[in-house]
């Protein structure tokens, strides 16, 4: 049997049409419970930037990781310019979308040329304060941090313990670096490497690199951290990125004023 061009078009057009409503309706349909994932992916990754919950075999369910944030980490909203403390309802602090700020003229401002490839800055950022023990202190705080790799931006976090210079953690929730290159970002092994090294020098500038090569024990070489081979741009970001947000232009104001009242 034969079908005329007209009959086949129209039937091309007829399934195309199904299939774009289709499309559409999922994704309008599924937006909510995407967000709800995004931000559940955010909490887990706070949380095991900050080292809770990391303990356990099975990887943390829903309930789990709802319940562990609840209990050990307090988002605050933050004045990045100034580092104060912004008064804010805990469910706007909560579903606070930095990076939609950042992108947004209304609530951001240019960026000061810097080599961690930031072109602009929020208004306001989330910190969060992590209370390990749950006996109402401050045990860690968490930053948002993002910069360029070689492929792409990479976004994470870094935990600082309190005196507000030693790192507890680095991971990132998001990148396009290449799997066994750049990606070995995420390799448990290489962020294992950061705990307990410094980001501040004496004088309180941020020194943190990323060097081509072995950097050694934390003790003899507290301001560096083991390159990633045959991905040096990466890890060079890396360290540029933690050094731009550590800095005067990113949490810098806020750092010294948490420093100065106590963390
Ligand atoms: C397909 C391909 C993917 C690469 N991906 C990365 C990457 O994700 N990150 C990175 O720093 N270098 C990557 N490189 C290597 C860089 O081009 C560059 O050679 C490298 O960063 C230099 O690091 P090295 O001095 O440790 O060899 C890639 C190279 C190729 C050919």
């Amino acid at each position: 049997m034969e079908y005329s061009t007209r009959y086949t078009l129209g039937f091309a057009a007829a399934v195309c049409l199904v299939c774009s409503v289709f499309v559409a309706t999922s994704a309008v349909g599924l937006k909510d419970r995407q967000d709800e994932n995004k931000l559940l992916d955010r909490k887990s990754k706070v949380l095991s930037v900050a080292g809770v919950g990391s303990g356990g075999e099975a990887p943390l369910g829903r309930d789990d990781i709802n319940s562990l944030y609840e209990k050990h980490v307090t988002p605050k909203l933050i004045d990045l310019k100034s580092g104060a403390y912004v008064d804010a309802e805990p469910a706007a602090v909560a579903t606070f979308d930095q990076l939609k700020a950042q992108k947004d003229p209304s609530t951001s401002i240019e960026a000061p040329k810097n080599t961690a490839g930031v072109k602009r800055l929020p208004n306001q950022a989330v910190v969060y304060l992590i209370d390990t023990n749950a006996d109402a202190s401050t045990d860690l705080v968490v930053l948002p941090v993002e910069g360029k790799g070689l492929w792409s931006t990479l976004y994470g976090f870094v935990a600082l313990q309190p005196d507000l210079n030693t790192i507890a953690g680095l991971t990132f929730y998001q990148h396009g670096e290449t799997p066994g290159l750049g990606g070995e970002v995420d390799n448990p092994r290489w962020k294992a490497l950061w705990p307990g090294r410094k980001v501040f020098d004496d004088k309180g500038v941020a020194v943190i690199d990323v060097i081509k090569g072995v950097a050694g024990p934390v003790e003899s070489a507290p301001h560096k951290v083991d390159g990633l081979s045959g991905a040096t741009i990466t890890a060079r970001g890396v360290g540029q990125l933690v050094r731009f947000w550590a800095g005067d232009n990113g949490f810098g104001p806020y750092l010294k004023m948490l420093s100065a009242k106590g963390v």
